[in-house]
């Protein structure tokens, strides 16, 4: 692949508690994400997904390997380079309060993440509100994140995501906090995004009906391991190996029709 935007390059992460067994959550993974691609990582709960999220974004150091960002080593960075660096890679999390600062109102939250771009306005953040599907965008400007609904405050975390104009956002089970009727208007926003800007996504997920509405790729990780990859398609409707046969037995396929 040419000039990919993230490369995972043999991480290891393993967890020590004091009176527990260490867990090795994720074991010599490599992954790469290439421009404007969306890979869909998939797994079971404890698979180590989250854990290997939070290594791409630098918000865990990995016991060995490398996570490589636009051709640059986040370990070999300094703290300046890695902030102006990490502006290309904006996390999306499952739940959104714990990302937004709940003293702040929209407002403030949309001029800190715009801040150090031209043209941060309330006009810009509000055209970015109204983007998100929060419209008039200008009516959300003063509330605060306790005063909007759960799948609001996600639109207001992918407002935010996007006023960094990323060129590639890691989605940590980004609808799992959404109600069931709100996924779709969030998962199609995801989508739209995508095809406006050419964004690429590392989607985490346990969803494999999402994984393969989404994404282009699929990496399926079990034990801290990823099992196999390839084309979402060719993996969830032909898996190979047992483990992802498994988890896509388990699920029920999004177009067949309910059951009564
Ligand atoms: N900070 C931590 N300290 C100790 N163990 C941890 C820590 N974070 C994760 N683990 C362990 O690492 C393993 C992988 O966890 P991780 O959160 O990455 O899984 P996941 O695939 O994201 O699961 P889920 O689908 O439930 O979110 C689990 O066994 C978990 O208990
Ligand atoms: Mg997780």
């Amino acid at each position: 692949m040419s000039d990919p935007i993230l490369i995972l390059d043999n991480v290891s992460k393993t967890f020590r508690r004091s009176g527990g067994a260490p867990v090795r959550a994720v074991n010599n993974v490599s992954l790469t994400v290439g421009r404007g691609e969306t890979v869909a990582l998939v797994g079971e709960s404890g698979s180590g997904k989250s854990t290997l999220g939070r290594i791409a974004l630098g918000l865990l150091a990995p016991d060995s390997g490398r996570v490589v960002l636009e051709g640059r080593s986040l370990g070999d960075l300094s703290p300046g380079e890695f902030r102006r660096a990490r502006v290309a890679m904006q996390p999306i999390f499952q739940d959104a309060s714990s990302s937004l600062n709940p003293r702040r109102p929209a407002r403030e939250l949309m001029t800190q993440a715009l801040r150090g771009q031209d043209g941060a306005s309330d006009a810009r953040s509000a055209e970015l509100l109204d983007r998100v599907g929060l419209s008039p965008g200008r009516d959300y400007l003063p509330r605060f994140p306790h005063e909007i609904s759960g799948g609001q405050r996600q639109r207001l975390a992918v407002a935010r995501a996007l006023a960094m104009n990323p060129r590639l956002i890691i989605a940590d089970e980004p609808l799992s906090g959404a109600d069931v009727s709100i996924r779709g208007q969030i998962l199609n926003l995801l989508l739209d995004i995508k095809a406006e800007r050419g964004v690429a996504y590392l989607m985490i997920t346990h969803d494999i009906s999402i994984a393969r509405h989404f994404a282009d790729r699929v990496a399926v990780m079990q034990h801290g391991v990823i099992v196999e990859t390839g084309p979402a398609e060719a993996v969830l409707s032909a898996p190979t190996h047992p483990y992802t046969r498994q988890l896509v037995a388990a699920v029920p396929v999004l177009e067949a029709p309910a059951q009564a």
